[in-house]
Order: structure tokens, then sequence, then C-alpha cells
């Protein structure tokens, strides 16, 4: 598989089959994102990836966190979304619930499906992703180069995942399940697993702009 067949091919997976990934595939995975680039190679990514008791717990623990607390992530999430944003996150929306089959003014629906997000979309494996809280939005900018060599590389595994800023809500159950240190400044989890390609959630697929909105060639 090239880089750019895992470019086309990697995308948001919302419902996993439930079997392990083998410990060494894991090994491999992560080693393989190591390669990241970094702001004076400082390589500031830090991730606890659990397994099998360690997946329940963390499960259980954030969804109880949803039941009695209120979101107070350690990055506070955007909350205005002036255009052109607001208009690409209606369009991810509607893609991602169309497919549920979940209705625009379906309440109901939608808390379940923002709740699916706590259960690990049901994978067998969680990867909660902080850095030390010294680096600010260069080493965010290290992280993201990880971030997607991990994902690019589980697509080549044949893995699935997805990014999650919704598990890095509940800092505190994450860090004391992980044990994550408090310098450290919980960014977002991923799901990791298998994909259930039968689940009619993984049929989302969201679009991307044409290419003149983002990037701009000066030639004179
Ligand atoms: C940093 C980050 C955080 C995200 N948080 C969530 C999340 O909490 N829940 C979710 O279902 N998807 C989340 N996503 C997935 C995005 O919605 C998804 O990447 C985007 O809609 C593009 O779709 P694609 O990944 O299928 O190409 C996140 C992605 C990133 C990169």
């Amino acid at each position: 598989m090239t880089v750019k067949d895992a470019l086309a091919a990697r995308k948001s997976v919302r419902a996993f089959r439930p079997d392990p990934v083998p410990a060494e595939v894991l090994e491999e995975l992560f080693t393989t994102a190591q390669r990241a680039p970094s702001w004076c190679n400082i390589q500031p990514w830090r991730a606890v990836v659990t397994s099998g008791a360690a997946t329940t717990r963390l499960r259980d623990a954030l969804l109880e966190a949803t039941r009695t607390g209120m979101p107070a992530p350690d990055a506070g999430f955007p909350i205005d979304y002036p255009e052109p944003y607001g208009s690409h996150r209606k369009e991810c929306g509607k893609v991602l619930y169309g497919a549920m089959g979940i209705a625009r003014d379906d309440k109901a629906g939608r808390f379940d499906a923002w709740l699916r997000n706590y259960q690990l979309f049901g994978a067998p494996h969680a990867v909660m992703v902080s850095m030390a809280r010294t680096w600010g939005i260069y080493g965010a900018l290290d992280v993201g180069c990880w971030l997607q060599s991990l994902m690019l590389t589980a697509t080549e595994l044949g893995l699935a995942t997805c990014a999650q800023a919704s598990l890095g809500a509940y800092p505190g159950v994450a860090r004391a399940v992980c044990a994550i240190p408090d310098d450290e400044q919980l960014l977002f989890g991923l799901s990791l697993g298998y994909e259930d390609s039968a689940a009619p959630v993984n049929e989302a697929r969201t679009s991307r702009s044409p290419l003149p909105a983002n990037v701009r060639f000066l030639t004179t």
C-alpha cells in the first residue's frame, strides 16, 4: 500500500469488532509511528494503550463520568464555527447521522450517538494521548503529525481508528485510570481495532473542499 493509497483508504470508524489486536501488531504500529517529525525532535506525544480489562475499566469510568459530570477538557473545545467552518461541521454531522439513520430533530438519538464515543464504538483498545503542558501549539503540531502517522500505519496494517477529542472531555477520569501525570495535558483519545464493515455507520464518508479553498500556489 502506498502512502497515497493509505490516505485515500483511511476513514474514521465508529463500529468495531471486539477481537483484540495482537500485541506484536500493536508494537509494530506504535514503533512505526515513532518516525513522526517534531520540533527539535522533542517527540512530545505520550500515549497509553489499553487492552482487555484496562479497556473495560476506562470505558466504564468514562461512561460513569458522562452520567455524573460535565465535560471539562484540558484543551478547551472550539465553540464558534464561523463560515466556512460551520458548513463543514454541518456536513460532517449530516453524513454521520445520515449513516446512522438519526433524524436532525432526534435529540435522544443524537445523545446516544454521542455516548457511543465513550463506549469506544465497541473497540478493544483505547489510545489516550497527552503531552507535557509546557509545549503549546508547536507540541500540538508534533502530536498531530504523530496522529496521522499512526492512523495511516494502522490503515496499512488492516486496522481501524477513530480519533476522538470527546475522550479528552473528562480528563480527571482518564488521568486516574491511565496514570497520566498532572504535568501532562490530555489532548484526545483514539478507538483502535478492526472495522465492523457490516455496520451502517461505517458507510459515512466526509468530503473535502476543492484545493483552492485551502492552498494557494503563488508564482509571481
Ligand atoms: C483531533 C480529532 C478529534 C476528533 N474527535 C472526534 C470525536 O470526538 N468523535 C468522533 O466521532 N469523531 C471525531 N473525530 C473524527 C472527525 O469527525 C473526522 O476525522 C472528520 O469528520 C473527517 O472524517 P474522516 O476521518 O472519516 O475522513 C476527530 C478527529 C480528529 C482529527
